[in-house]
C-alpha cells in the first residue's frame, strides 16, 4: 500500500520502501530506467523505445518512482499528432519486487497530473482494461480516432471534460514506435 502526501510527491510503502518518490527522470537515470524496462518486461523492446524517445526532440511526460534511492520504477509519455493535444502512455514499468503495492497506480496518477497540468487534452494508451479503467481510461471515447492497433485494449483518458466530444481522426505515433 502506499501513503500519498498530497502536498509533495512523496509517499510511504511500508516494508520494502522507507520512503518511495515519484519524480521527473533527470538524464543520468538513463541506465536505471532502462534496466526497470529490460526486467520488468522480461524482453529488450521496451527498453528500446524508451532509449529512443526520451532523448529525441518530442514533448515527454518521463516519471520514475524511486525507492530508498533506488529507481524501480517507470512510466513514459510522448506527444503524438491528433486532433487534440495529446500523449500516448507507453511503457509503465515497475519491478517484480515492488509490484503489487500501488507504485504503477502512483506512476499513472502523478503522470495524468504532470500531462494535465501542461495543458494536454488527452493520454491514449494500449494496455489492459482492467488495469487502465480505474485511471478513468476508455475504449469507447477512443472509438473515433483510428490507429493501427485497434480494439478493445486502445483506450483514451481525456484532461478536460468533453474535449473529445466530437472528435475524430487518425493518430500518429513517433517513428520508434512503428518499428
Ligand atoms: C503493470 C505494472 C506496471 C503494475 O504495477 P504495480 O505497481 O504492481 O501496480 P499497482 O500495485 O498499482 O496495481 C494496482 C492494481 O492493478 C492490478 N494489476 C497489476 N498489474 C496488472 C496487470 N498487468 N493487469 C491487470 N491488472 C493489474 C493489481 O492487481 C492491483 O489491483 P487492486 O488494486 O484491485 O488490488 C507491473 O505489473 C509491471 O511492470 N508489469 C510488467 C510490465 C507491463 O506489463 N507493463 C504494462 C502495463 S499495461
Amino acid at each position: 500500500m502506499v501513503i500519498c502526501d498530497p502536498s509533495s510527491t512523496t509517499f510511504f510503502v511500508p516494508m520494502l520502501c522507507d520512503r518511495l518518490t515519484i519524480r521527473p527522470s533527470r538524464p543520468e537515470d538513463q541506465s536505471a530506467i532502462l534496466s526497470v524496462e529490460r526486467k520488468a518486461f522480461g524482453r529488450k523492446d521496451e527498453a528500446r523505445l524508451v532509449d529512443q524517445l526520451i532523448p529525441a526532440p518530442l514533448n515527454t511526460v518521463s516519471l520514475v518512482a524511486e525507492c530508498d534511492g533506488l529507481v524501480i520504477g517507470h512510466i513514459l509519455l510522448t506527444e503524438i499528432e491528433a486532433p487534440v493535444r495529446a500523449l500516448a502512455l507507453a511503457p509503465l514499468a515497475v519491478l517484480a519486487d515492488y509490484r503489487e503495492m500501488q507504485v504503477g497506480s502512483a506512476l499513472v496518477r502523478a503522470a495524468i497530473e504532470t500531462a494535465r497540468s501542461e495543458g494536454f487534452d488527452a493520454i491514449f494508451v494500449l494496455g489492459d482494461v482492467f488495469y487502465y479503467e480505474r485511471f478513468g481510461f476508455s475504449s469507447k471515447l477512443a472509438d473515433p480516432f483510428s490507429v493501427r492497433w485497434q480494439g478493445r485494449q486502445f483506450m483514451v483518458l481525456e484532461l478536460k471534460e468533453g474535449v473529445l466530444k466530437g472528435r475524430k481522426g487518425k493518430l500518429e505515433y513517433p517513428e520508434p514506435f512503428l518499428r
